[in-house]
């Protein structure tokens, strides 16, 4: 098992299969245009399951895979159904921005997938291609039925941007409604270099969760399942829907922090806030690679995680750290 000095134990891996996206969402990524990382430094699907296999011996049973965006990586569906087969009774998620699902939720069925978590920030085509870049909101609209209709579960996360995003809760409230799914609001971080996070565009939790109590047709959820993660959610009332926000940067949640991520590159970074990375890589390719060195070099890493909220109230400057989202998945 892997326990850290503050007594967290690990038990969720995000592994960030690619730092490509044809997205260019303002949270995401730095203002000017950034360049992709070159192939051959990229993590191969081997060297991924390698890093699977290591992370459930040492108590890891739920991975999500990220990006980027992780479809626009060659042969990501039958990653997914190697994975699968070869850890059948690991937790597999998948975080999409889901414009390259249509057609595909057979195959992603058969892959053993059962919920795609999928970024939408608006419901509203103009918002969506001021936040992304890119005019696609009927492409999402259109896979988020697809995947229900395929009996996979959706969850929407969606960045809580004042100014852009903060008119919208009862229309989203109308939308969780209509299609009996969870939407999270996650505040925005302050991430990478040239983040666009400012004090102005920062809508906080606290004001989500007041407007949530300020509409009748919603209650909060007592108990929320076991390993529901950080999110506080609240029920639509006569529905399956339900909203809910995710506190990511006014209100710390490191104390109980399960999880690590490997970044497309392959570093292990114990804490997103955090710049501290691990060369998974490295080790991995090494000539007399064995299992144990990567078992060593998790346990070291993890040994020193740090609590996130102190990185984050000690920045001077606005972002916390300087690796993008693009690589590290979210
Ligand atoms: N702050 C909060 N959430 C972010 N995401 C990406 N960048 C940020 C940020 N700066 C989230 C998006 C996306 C997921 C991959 O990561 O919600 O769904
Ligand atoms: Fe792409 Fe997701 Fe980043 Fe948007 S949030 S640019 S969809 S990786």
């Amino acid at each position: 098992m892997l326990m850290d000095r503050h007594g967290r134990t690990v038990s969720y891996l995000r592994l960030s299969v690619t730092d490509r996206c044809n997205l260019r969402c303002l949270y995401c990524r730095p203002a000017e245009a950034i360049s992709f990382i070159p192939h051959e430094r990229v993590l191969s699907y081997e060297e991924m399951i390698e890093i699977v296999a290591a992370a459930q011996e040492l108590g890891v049973h739920k991975v999500r895979l990220t990006g980027g965006e992780p479809f626009a990586r060659k042969d990501f569906v039958p990653f997914v159904a190697r994975l699968h087969a070869r850890f059948p009774k690991l937790d597999l998620r998948i975080t999409t921005n889901a414009t390259m699902l249509a057609g595909r939720m057979p195959e992603l069925r058969d892959a053993g997938v059962r919920t795609v978590n999928i970024s939408l920030d608006t419901l509203s085509p103009h918002t969506f291609a001021q936040i992304t870049g890119v005019d696609a909101h009927r492409v999402v609209l259109a896979a988020i039925e697809e995947a229900l209709a395929s009996g996979i579960r959706v969850k929407i996360n969606a960045v809580a941007l004042r100014g852009i995003n903060d008119t919208e809760l009862p229309a989203f409230v109308d939308f969780a409604r209509t299609y009996g799914v969870d939407v999270r609001f996650i505040e925005f971080m302050p991430i990478g270099y040239q983040c666009r996070w400012t004090e102005e565009n920062f809508w906080p939790a606290e004001e989500i969760v007041a407007a949530f109590h300020a509409m009748e047709i919603l209650r909060p959820e007592t108990n929320t399942e076991p390993h529901s993660g950080p999110a506080r959610m609240y029920r639509i009332i006569g529905s399956q829907g339900r909203l809910g926000v995710i506190s990511a940067v006014s209100h710390h949640f490191c104390a109980s922090c399960n999880r690590l991520r490997v970044t497309c590159e392959g570093r292990l970074r114990t804490c997103l806030f955090s710049d501290e990375e691990y060369d998974v890589a490295g080790v991995l390719r090494r000539p007399d690679y064995q299992r144990t060195q990567l078992l060593e070099l998790f346990q070291r890493a993890n040994a020193a995680k740090p609590l996130g909220y102190e990185l984050l109230a000690a920045r001077k400057r606005t972002n916390v750290c300087q690796r993008v989202m693009t690589t590290i998945g979210g």
